[in-house]
Parts: C-alpha cells; sequence; structure tokens
C-alpha cells in the first residue's frame, strides 16, 4: 500500500492562531491545483520539485511581506508572523530526498495553492502512480534534455491520459547539460507530439527548465532567449479558471448512505458528481428506474433550494421509495445507462494474473457486484500503442475486455464522468484491489435483450411435479465416486418419484463442453456453463444433480448464488488422493504420475476442499447405497 507523506509545509492552524486576517483571506480566495510529476529521479525529478518548492517558498516570503506592510498601512496591528514552522517543513520536505510511494507536496504562491503528488516513475509503481493521477488535473511529464523521450515517458503520459488528465506539461530538464540548445529542445517536443497525438493529448505545454540551476522556473532564462514561453510557475498558475457550475447537466448523484434519524425523516445522502438540483425537480432512481420528486434539500444542517456539483447534500422525495446505497439519483429526463455487461479498460496491479471466468467483486462508487471478466480482446503496448493478443492480464499491463455483472448498474462512460465511470476490481479471497477498470460502453446485447416475463413459472413448473426444484452439487477428486453415487441416488430418488436429471462431468465433456480442456481457465468456464444449465434446469422444477470435480471454492459459490436460497447443496465425496490413485478406475493418475496427462487434479492441478459443505461424504467409510442414502434422508424425507 502506498504511504500518503503529508507535507508539514502549511500550518493553517499555526497561522490563524496569530491572526492574519489579511493572508487568511487572500488564501481562502486562492484555487487549488493539483498535479502529478512523472520521471524519474535520473530525470531530476527531486531537483526540480525541490526547486518548485524553494522558489515558491521565496514568492511565498515576498508576499507575505507585502501583506505585513499591507496591514501595517492599513492600522492593523503589526503581526510578526512565525514562520519557522513552515520553512522548517520545506526544508525537511526537500532533504527527504528518496521518495517513497507517493508524497503529497502542499505549496503556494501569491495565487494559488497547489498539491503536487510525486510518484516513482518505474513500472512496479503503476498502481501508485493512477492514485496520484486520478485525483490531478494536469501531469508534468519532466524529460532529461540528454535522453530525449523514453519508454516510460511515453508509458507515463499514457497513464495520466487513461486516467483523465488533459493538461500536460513537457517540461525539458537539464537543459544547462545541452548548452541550452533550440534545436535540441524543438526535437524532443516533436517527438514528444508525435506520441502524444496518437493517444489524444492535446493540451501540451513545453517549456525548457533547468531544475539545478532555475532557468524557466519561476522567472524567464536569459539562456534561452529563443524560448518566449510560460515559465513553468507561470504555466502551473494560470492553468485552472474558476469551474462554471454545467447547469445543463442533469442531476447524478450516487447515494452514499440513507439517513433515518426518525421515522418521520427519510434523507439520501450523497456528493453531486454532475449538474445541479432543485427543489421540486422530478429525479429518477437508478438502476430500478422508480421516479420521484424533490421536496427537500439540506447541505449540513442547512435547507437550501438548490445544490450543485461537488457538494455533499442530503435530499428527500415526495413519496416514499425505494432508494438505497449504491443507487444513483438522476435528473429524471437526463438518466443515466444501465446495464449488466460493458467494455472496460482495466489496468491490472496484482501479482496474481486476471483469471477470466472467475467473479471477481467490482466496485464502482458506493455500489459493490460480483463480476467476471471475458479473456481480453487485448492488450495495449505502451510504446507503440499497438493491440497485442492476449489470454489474459499480468502485473502492470493495460488491457480491454468485457465485463459481465450479476446484477445491472448504473454507470456513465468513464470519458464522461470518472465517479460515475471507474471502478476497481477485488479479488475475492484476498480482499486485496487486482484492477482499476475504465467503462468504455454498454454491450448493445445487455441493452436490447430483455428478460422475458412467462406466464408459468418455475413454482408452477415443480408444483406440477410435486416437488421442489434442487441441485444436488456432488465434489471431489477424479475418482472419488461422484458418478457411482449420483447414479445411485438417481435410482433411489425415481423410486421415490422424484423428477431428476444428471450432469456428469465425462458426459458432458462430450457435448457441450467438448471445446474445454483442464486449464483453471477452462475448468472455471465449465463449472459456470453446468450452473448455467442446472439453473435452467431448476426453473423446469427438476432436480439436478450434478457429479463434477469442481475443484474452486469460488466457482462453487458463483454456482449456489445463481441459485434460490436453500436449493442448492453441495455434497462433498471426500477420499484420500492415495485411495482415489490407488483405485485409479480410468488409469488417469498413473498417466498424470508420469507425465504425461497434464493438470490433473491433485497432482499437479489444485482441489479445494469445501468448509461447510451441506453434507460430507467420507467416501472410504461409506459405500455407494450408504452416501446416497444418507443424502436422501437428509435432504429429501
Ligand atoms: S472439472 O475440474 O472441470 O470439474 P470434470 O468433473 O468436468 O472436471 O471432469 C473430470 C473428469 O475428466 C475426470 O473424472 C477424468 O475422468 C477426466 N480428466 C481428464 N483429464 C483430467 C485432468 N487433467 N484433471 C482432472 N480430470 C481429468
Amino acid at each position: 500500500m502506498s504511504h500518503f507523506t503529508k507535507s508539514a509545509v502549511y500550518k493553517p492552524d499555526a497561522l490563524i492562531a496569530k491572526d492574519v486576517n489579511a493572508y487568511l483571506k487572500a488564501h481562502q480566495k486562492k484555487l487549488l491545483l493539483r498535479f502529478i510529476t512523472c520521471g524519474s529521479v535520473d530525470d531530476g525529478k527531486s531537483t526540480l520539485i525541490g526547486r518548485l518548492l524553494f522558489e515558491s517558498k521565496m514568492l511565498f516570503e515576498d508576499h507575505l511581506k507585502q501583506l505585513e506592510l499591507d496591514s501595517k498601512r492599513t492600522g492593523t496591528q503589526g503581526k510578526n508572523l512565525d514562520f519557522a514552522l513552515l520553512l522548517d517543513g520545506l526544508e525537511a520536505e526537500r532533504e527527504q530526498g528518496i521518495t517513497i510511494d507517493v508524497a503529497y507536496r502542499f505549496f503556494t504562491t501569491e495565487k494559488m495553492k497547489f498539491i503536487a503528488a510525486d510518484t516513482p516513475g518505474h513500472e512496479q509503481y503503476t498502481r501508485n502512480m493512477i492514485t496520484a493521477a486520478s485525483t490531478a488535473e494536469l501531469a508534468i511529464i519532466l524529460i532529461d534534455a540528454r535522453k530525449g523521450v523514453l519508454t516510460q515517458t511515453r508509458r507515463h503520459s499514457f497513464l495520466c491520459k487513461l486516467i483523465g488528465i488533459n493538461n500536460f506539461i513537457l517540461a525539458v530538464n537539464k537543459m544547462d547539460l545541452v548548452k541550452y540548445s533550440e534545436s535540441t529542445f524543438k526535437k524532443i517536443f516533436s517527438d514528444y507530439n508525435e506520441f502524444a497525438k496518437k493517444i489524444g493529448i492535446k493540451n501540451i505545454t513545453a517549456i525548457p527548465v533547468s531544475g539545478l540551476l532555475g532557468d524557466n522556473i519561476t522567472s524567464p532564462s536569459i539562456n534561452t532567449t529563443w524560448y518566449s514561453g510560460s515559465t513553468l510557475m507561470n504555466r502551473l498558475e494560470n492553468l485552472v479558471t474558476p469551474k462554471k457550475p454545467k447547469s445543463k447537466n442533469g442531476l447524478k448523484m450516487p447515494v452514499q448512505w440513507v439517513n433515518r434519524p426518525n421515522s418521520n425523516f427519510r434523507g439520501f445522502s450523497g456528493k453531486i458528481v454532475d449538474g445541479s438540483v432543485k427543489l421540486g425537480e422530478k429525479v429518477r432512481i437508478l438502476p430500478g428506474g422508480t421516479l420521484s420528486e424533490v421536496s427537500k434539500i439540506f447541505v449540513s444542517d442547512r435547507k437550501v433550494e438548490q445544490a450543485k456539483t461537488g457538494e455533499s447534500i442530503t435530499l428527500t422525495f415526495k413519496d416514499e421509495v425505494d432508494c438505497s446505497r449504491g443507487q444513483i439519483i438522476t435528473a429524471a429526463d437526463q438518466p443515466i445507462e444501465v446495464a449488466d455487461q460493458f467494455e472496460s479498460k482495466l489496468i491490472w496491479m496484482d501479482e496474481e494474473d486476471l483469471v477470466p471466468g472467475r467473479s471477481y467483486y467490482l466496485k464502482i462508487g458506493t455500489q459493490t457486484v460480483l463480476a467476471t471478466i471475458s479473456t481480453p480482446k487485448y492488450q495495449i503496448n505502451v510504446n507503440t500503442m499497438e493491440h497485442m493478443a492476449c489470454k489474459t492480464l499480468t502485473l502492470n499491463t493495460i488491457g480491454v475486455a468485457n465485463i459481465i455483472m450479476d446484477r445491472p448498474i448504473a454507470f456513465t462512460p468513464y470519458e464522461k464522468n470518472k465517479e460515475l465511470g471507474g471502478f476497481i476490481l477485488i479479488d475475492k479471497i484476498r480482499n486485496s484491489t487486482a484492477a482499476a477498470g475504465l467503462i468504455n460502453f454498454a454491450l448493445r446485447r445487455s441493452k436490447n435483450i430483455h428478460w422475458q416475463a412467462l406466464d408459468i413459472t418455475r413454482k408452477d413448473r415443480a408444483n406440477q411435479k410435486n416437488q421442489k426444484a434442487r441441485v444436488i452439487w456432488l465434489t471431489g477428486l477424479s475418482g472419488s465416486g461422484k458418478s457411482t453415487i449420483a447414479n445411485t441416488l438417481e435410482q433411489k430418488l425415481n423410486n421415490l418419484g422424484y423428477h431428476t436429471f444428471i450432469l456428469d462431468g465425462d458426459n458432458v465433456r462430450h457435448g457441450l463442453n467438448k471445446d474445454l480442456g483442464f486449464t483453471e481457465v477452462d475448468r472455471i468456464e465449465n463449472i459456470r456453463r453446468i450452473g448455467e444449465v442446472a439453473k435452467l434446469m431448476t426453473d423446469a422444477g427438476l432436480v439436478v444433480i450434478t457429479a463434477f470435480i469442481s475443484p474452486f471454492k469460488l466457482e462453487r459459490e458463483m454456482v449456489r448464488k445463481m441459485m434460490e436460497p436453500n436449493e442448492f447443496f453441495e455434497i462433498y465425496i471426500d477420499t484420500p488422493l492415495a485411495i482415489a490413485e490407488k483405485r485409479d478406475v480410468k488409469g488417469l493418475y498413473a498417466k498424470a504420475r508420469t507425465g504425461e496427462l497434464k493438470n490433473f487434479t491433485g497432482i499437479d492441478s489444485p482441489y479445494e476442499p469445501p468448509e461447510n459443505p451441506e453434507i460430507h461424504i467420507k467416501s472410504d467409510q461409506l459405500s455407494a447405497v450408504e452416501a446416497a442414502d444418507l443424502i436422501v434422508k437428509k435432504l429429501f424425507i
């Protein structure tokens, strides 16, 4: 995880204690710019940042002196300002030297406040860069004038653009070491431009600088008379203009929590991520689509008539509607998309590769859903922007894949809104962030295929057979006796009048799943399809018995979740490997031991035993008939 080093530079409390009203006033009005610096220590990044801090400190001191004079002039008590703390902080920051994961540095000039995120440039810190870039409005891409545009320059620029930064400063550093050569600067700028065009970066300012000597940092350098553009500080100070409220955009507010202090009040709190809201406005609550009307708006405890983007508010509605955490309140006439499938860019951040077909938690805004990722369509080569074929995504690679969720969510493409289109994937077992994702678009499929409501329900079909639909899921090693037990169980249930069906590994692999082998990905897909088939069969009202090794916990859980409560029963056919291997009915263990058969469960492919199966059968202690009897007794009588 990243450490966040908060700068000790700015101590508002210390300043407020001194009652520097003039200072405070001026400071409060200043705009804030968050930016990220990309480059490596070799490019002179630390020196450049040190220089920015140093110069801003000088600007700041000048500014304070001016304020002091002003306050004297206006008759306010002369304040002997104690800035020792501030200055100490700056020094400490500069001396810190080596950067850790992400260092956030705060500095300020007369005009502006800045937060600079400084992340290490190496590939293994992609995660940190993404974190820092996600809140930045500008990126300073640092280049060593002697080296020109490098792989990492391209990589950083691409990541920054991908995550939504649109303003770039190309700081061509160490100009002193190339004798302030205009042609060197121009060549680097044109090389960079060529690449930047490919990835859609439009707003670039290239500045020749020397972090070490201070050229073009705060004042134009006499060494680069051929350059007439802005200094670095000047460009930083002039980037942001006060944001105009985008009144045209409809309200978008993810519900963070439901506020219910007493039975008369039900408010929905969250931050407006786009648009604005007025009293009486008609709203739509997504993904469900319920309509209502805003009756009250609060900012903190204050009642207001309207609120806009960026404000955290609480809304109440005219009528009692269903609305909970994770849902999105939008203007009624400008809803956002709702779908359960979309295409997405993924920045893979996990040591463990993406497993297509496996389910991950997908956290988007305040909601978390289950999602499976298809085999990536391609991976992006960050040097050339080429699309390369791939089967998975590995640490620090970027690719594009389709994602299917277990239920529809409301979202916008990332390009339209970061908050509503950005998500993370979480590994379910290790509970760690596996990837950052950016939604491209909803898949037409999900938009155009609607669930067909049928008049005869699954319950009707089961009732007709005088039974309750069920899935009896047998899991265990190859040779544990699953098929034999399943067969005996089906006979017994038939005799009792149940309508049953068996899905058996070896059989299904001859037909529906004949395209699948035994790699992890194929086994996951095998179980996913069986789960879907079993689900259809329970819809038909049948008692389904399945006999698959189904070695992975996650997929067994996935199938359980697909069924209704109390419909899925996991039966662990527990046979020690040594015994299954000794039986070796099909001679497969022998082949696996000699290496003739690869990825064999229990030998060179794992089996994850169930932790809480509904029934645990030790098949070396019970015969198949006894095992089947036990299942009948526990689940059917
Ligand atoms: S699962 O892992 O995907 O659930 P499944 O139950 O469908 O496996 O198929 C297992 C059957 O395939 C075994 O009973 C065995 O007969 C056969 N088989 C062939 N190769 C393998 C292998 N590498 N690992 C396990 N079973 C294999």
